[in-house]
């Protein structure tokens, strides 16, 4: 089948008259959801992808990238091999040939995040980079770190931990749902800064609503109050341009299985070189391999794979994905002003806005039971925003999605919230 054949044509419409009418059985749907990677594709076109780039359960309509992306088979093949490869001699390997590849895949996500190879560790998450770094800061009793009402617990967790250990005090600011004005942000930080305050901790993109941070003021503003600048870019690595330098911040920790569309359990932690030994985290005694004495050993097919997840990605281009997100995004934006009941908390489309969109709903419309809904019954996937945020949906579009998963969720949205 040609991409524009009739006979491709006919398979995909029926497939959007099964999906949005729900008349497909979900339990067929999912035992039916076998990987197909490298075997038969499912020739759903795949947006920027290749169709057989991924190993969807067939009929999904995938909108959850923001909690974990797919991998692709060019980087699952890389990570498999490399895994193979391992075992045919694990400690000569491990030690040898995927150390010195290791530190390729750290020089080259140096590379994609604007920054030295020596200020850039690998790790497992986000989480795990927020932890070694807030570990690795010596706090007083009575110091102050200062984010943001919308953090995500993997980058939160570990201020509540120097809190409870050390007697620091967590300020927040907040940021209200349908809040999209950088500036008033900004203006809010500034006021809530004390002589005390060590740390502002805050993400790049909110997990909560896609809005991108003001990252390069509010770095300023911590450095002109001497306070260091901690920034959580679980969501923007894969999915935006990043540049260490223009951002100013003094850490920024990833992961690679979101955006990236790396393996799981792969992140980035980067550490500006001149804020020495102000963030000591025991991960770095060892100096910053991506196998050391204070690290231990990792996955390294798994450290291997996120090299081929950079290179993935940047085959196709980080302009060229935002270019398509956002025309994405712009058709979801568009279509859920006839979508009774949900109220979209995320910016409109410009500078602000990303590749997720968020709605919020009445109190009588439970997110969990909407999501439910739409999965059982409409086979797409996306993500609950909890009640305690605002009780919504995030919806993530990525490379992989087309104008057609848009026009699925949508007629899917019309239907449940009628
Ligand atoms: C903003 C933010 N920070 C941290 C995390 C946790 O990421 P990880 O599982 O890589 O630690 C997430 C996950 O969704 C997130 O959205």
């Amino acid at each position: 089948m040609t991409p524009s054949s009739p006979t491709r044509r006919a398979f995909l419409s029926s497939l959007g008259a099964l999906s949005v009418a729900g008349a497909l059985p979900v339990r067929a749907w999912a035992v039916a959801g076998g990987a197909h990677i490298g075997g038969t594709a499912t020739e759903i076109p795949r947006g920027l992808a290749a169709a057989d780039d991924f190993g969807f359960a067939p009929g999904l309509v995938y909108l959850q990238t923001g909690s974990l992306g797919p991998t692709p088979r060019p980087v699952i093949e890389r990570t498999m091999d490399a895994w193979k490869e391992l075992e045919s001699n694990p400690t000569l390997i491990c030690y040898g040939k995927h150390e010195r590849e290791m530190e390729e895949v750290r020089a080259k996500a140096a590379a994609f995040l604007g920054c030295g190879t020596d200020e850039l560790l690998l790790t497992n998450s986000t989480s795990e980079g927020m932890n070694w770094v807030a570990q690795g800061i010596t706090f007083a009793r009575g110091d102050r770190i200062l984010t943001t009402d919308q953090e995500h617990p993997g980058g939160r967790a570990c201020w509540d931990y120097v809190a409870r250990r050390h007697g620091v005090i967590i300020d927040v600011v907040a940021i209200p749902p349908g809040e999209n004005n950088p500036s008033a942000i900004v203006a809010r930080f500034r006021q809530q800064i004390t002589a005390r305050t060590r740390v502002l901790s805050f993400s790049h993109l909110l997990t909560s609503t896609g809005l991108r941070m003001p990252v390069a003021e509010l770095s300023a503003l911590a450095r002109s109050r001497k306070c260091l600048s901690v920034v959580d870019g679980a969501q923007a690595i894969g999915a935006v341009a990043l540049d260490m330098t223009a951002l100013g911040c003094d850490v920024y920790a990833t992961s690679g299985h979101k955006w990236l569309l790396g393996p799981k359990g792969t992140g980035l932690l980067y550490v500006r070189a001149d804020v020495g030994a102000r963030i000591d985290p025991i991960a770095l005694q060892s100096g910053h391999s991506a196998y050391n004495a204070s690290t231990g050993v990792c996955s390294t097919p798994s450290a291997l794979g996120l090299g081929a997840a950079i290179d993935y990605i940047s085959s196709i281009g980080l302009t060229s994905i935002e270019a398509h997100n956002n025309t994405l995004y712009r058709r979801l934006y568009d279509g859920m002003k006839r979508v009774a009941k949900a109220t979209v908390v995320s910016a409109a489309p410009g500078s602000l806005a990303t590749a997720q969109l968020t709605f919020s709903l009445p109190l009588d419309v439970l997110s969990g039971e909407l999501a439910t809904r739409l999965f059982d019954t409409h086979h797409i996937q996306v993500k609950v925003v909890p009640a305690n945020m605002l009780n919504g949906n995030r919806i993530s579009m990525h490379l992989f999605n087309t104008e057609r998963d848009v026009d699925a969720l949508l007629a899917a949205l019309k239907m449940e919230l009628a």
